[in-house]
């Protein structure tokens, strides 16, 4: 499997300072944003990333993350030249894919739970059609909003609904076997102008292949995407590390997963020794 992470939204909602650096570069609590969403990927056992991103901002992400060898891994870069919606990433992966199937994740959300590498590991073994999850929220207006029969079966998907059918939101993080490409080719573009994540989930919904994982009991969601949830997500963060549980640390996945030796571990934390994260590291 291929991850993909699309990192190329302007972030108008965060201007001023997204005009000189891009979203998924600032600053979450002690890291990057983007380390959220790259530590899903590797989480799922995925090596092989591409990352998406704005045209004329592929040094200053590969200045933060190489080649990914660094971490045992294959970091590629791409430009979404027109932000053309978050299923053009499928269009803008394809070669990349080569066929495999991919998880796709957007560069801006954030998940924990105690339990979310077995649901990830379990997503990332469901080798047919398409998996993502349910997210429960107070307003699901702004979102993919996804509506469950009974039994628990999705039954419905709605893009930013005006009356939604449920409380549950399908976050950023869509895993998908083959077939999604060209069923993102077959995309028109909504009303907004753009080609929608929500169509091609609804495709598979239809096809009776679109599995929906609901987060249950403690978990953690989070969309950066303006300064009110920049602040949350950092104030999320640094309650989460207090209690002992440390999210979005790349260098400490990349070990675990067995990609880097300790001697390696030990090497990338004594760079950013004079950071708590580095030292988190070294206690590693
Ligand atoms: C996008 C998707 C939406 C999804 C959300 C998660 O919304 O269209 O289905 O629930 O991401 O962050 P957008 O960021 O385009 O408003």
């Amino acid at each position: 499997m291929k991850g993909i992470i699309l990192a190329a939204g302007r972030g108008t909602r965060l201007y001023p300072m997204t005009r000189p650096v891009c979203k998924p570069l600032l600053p979450v609590y002690d890291k990057p944003l983007i380390y959220y969403p790259l530590a899903v990927l590797m989480q799922a056992g995925i090596r092989d990333v591409l990352v998406i991103v704005p045209p004329g901002e592929t040094d200053t992400f590969s200045a933060l993350l190489g080649d990914g060898s660094q971490l045992g891994m294959n970091i590629q870069y791409t430009v979404q030249p027109v932000a053309r919606g978050i299923a053009d990433a499928l269009l803008i992966g394809r070669d990349f894919a080569d066929g495999d199937d991919v998880c796709l994740v957007l560069g801006d959300n954030i998940f924990w739970s105690p339990n979310f590498q077995q649901l990830l590991k379990q997503a990332a073994a469901n080798n047919h059609g398409a998996t993502v999850f349910g997210c429960y929220v107070d307003d699901p207006r702004p979102f993919g909003v996804v509506e469950f029969d009974e039994s628990g079966k999705a039954i419905s998907i709605e893009e930013k609904p005006q009356n939604p059918k449920s409380n549950y939101i399908v976050p950023g993080l869509y895993f998908y076997d083959g077939q999604a490409m060209d069923i993102a080719a077959n995309l028109t573009p909504s009303a907004r102008g753009e080609l929608e994540i929500t169509d091609v989930n609804l495709e598979y919904l239809r096809r009776d292949q679109l599995q929906v994982i609901p987060m249950e009991d403690e978990y953690v969601w989070l969309d950066a995407g303006n300064a009110k949830s920049m602040l949350q997500s950092a104030q999320t963060i640094h309650d989460l590390e207090d209690k002992g549980y440390y999210v979005g640390v790349i260098e400490e996945i990349a070990y675990r997963e067995g990609w880097i030796s300790a001697q390696q571990l030990h090497q990338l934390g004594q760079e950013l020794s004079m950071t708590e994260y580095g030292q988190h590291l070294l206690s590693l």
